[in-house]
């Protein structure tokens, strides 16, 4: 099968190349699923797990790409819940071969189905990034309507779900982002906007919950803004950044089947609108990763018809 693997940490893009791997086959409780679409985060070669196994071993070469929309064509032993021919979505393990690859094979419990009236590019758009907004919002963030969110880089691939979601929730929604996103924002529901390069964010005020995907100083100043009780979730973490008086949490997004569906179904009734920037091929997914191109919203790569 074709799939787009990485050797080494030190070439960057520069050193992924468009190879033949053997089909993988499925373990215990997993099922091997054709890829139709592939979602992909620019920063995945950034991650440790791209480069090594659980026990810190090398496990390069690493096929990339971490979330996917396609059919099941084999069961491992024991799998339940799933079915060969079945239409899925979903989130595959960090350690293993990814799903920039004809064929992933990955736990059937890290899937869900999709549904018959969502294409493929769609679903593959939603996994990292509807979790981690699900996830950062009510789980970690326990948010609460008439709560306001500061949503960094609301204009995203994260930001704009956390806008729309916590916007659902009856949450008063201040994004930010570079200047020229402002209108992709305001679009995607936030309130208001902050533009990072050239307004004040300590002009915000209080804010009872941070949805932080940049870091550093917009991290450390964002603490501050944080109301008695209230919370910093932080997508790009580790961070030693505490509020005063409030909690911080660190998180890295799991995958959840329950959490996929309710994702899927406010994308298919109007609530959640999709934010797909360019789609390519495997192909082409060289090219893609090695434009000078800004790539704005989420990378999804097409790996069939
Ligand atoms: N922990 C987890 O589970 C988890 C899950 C998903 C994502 N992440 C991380 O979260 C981050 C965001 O992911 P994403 O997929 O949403 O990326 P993305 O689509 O590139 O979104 C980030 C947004 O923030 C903007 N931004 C970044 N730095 C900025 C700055 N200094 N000033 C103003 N705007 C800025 C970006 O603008 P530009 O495009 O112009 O830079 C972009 O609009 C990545 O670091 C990713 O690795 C973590």
């Amino acid at each position: 099968m074709k799939a787009i693997v990485v050797t080494d940490q030190a070439s960057g893009t520069a050193g992924m190349k468009l190879v033949e791997r053997p089909e993988p086959q499925a373990a215990i409780n997993d099922v091997v699923v054709q890829v139709y679409a592939a979602g992909f985060v620019n920063t995945e070669l950034e991650w440790p797990s791209t480069w090594a196994d659980r026990a810190f071993r090398d496990r390069t070469p690493s096929i990339l790409g971490h979330e996917l929309a396609g059919v099941v064509t084999a069961l491992g032993y024991g799998t339940t819940g799933l079915s060969i021919g079945q239409r899925v979505f979903g989130l595959s393990d960090w350690h293993r071969d990814g799903t920039l690859a004809e064929y992933v094979a990955m736990e059937a419990r890290n899937l869900a189905p999709l549904p018959g009236d969502v294409d493929f590019t769609v679903g593959a758009s939603l996994p990292i990034s509807g979790l981690t907004a699900w996830q950062g919002l009510f789980q970690h963030g326990r948010l609460q309507a008439g709560q306001s969110v500061l949503a960094h880089g609301a204009a995203g691939a994260v930001g704009s779900v956390v806008t729309q979601l916590a916007r659902e929730a009856g949450a008063y929604v201040i994004g930010t982002g570079r200047a020229a996103d402002r209108q992709k924002a305001l679009d995607f529901g936030a309130n208001e906007f902050v533009d990072l390069g050239n307004d004040s964010l300590e002009d915000v005020g209080g804010v009872d919950l941070v949805f932080d995907v940049i870091g550093g100083d917009i991290q450390k100043r964002s603490a501050a803004l944080i109301r008695a009780g209230g919370t910093l979730v932080t997508a790009v973490g580790p961070t030693d950044i505490r509020p005063a008086d409030g909690l911080a949490v660190d998180f890295v997004v799991e995958a959840d089947r329950a959490q996929l569906s309710e994702i899927v179904q406010r994308v298919r009734d109007g609530r959640l609108r999709t934010n797909i920037g360019k789609v390519s091929s495997l192909e082409d997914a060289i090219a893609t990763f090695n434009s000078t191109e800004r790539r704005a919203g989420k990378t999804v790569f097409r790996v069939r018809p």
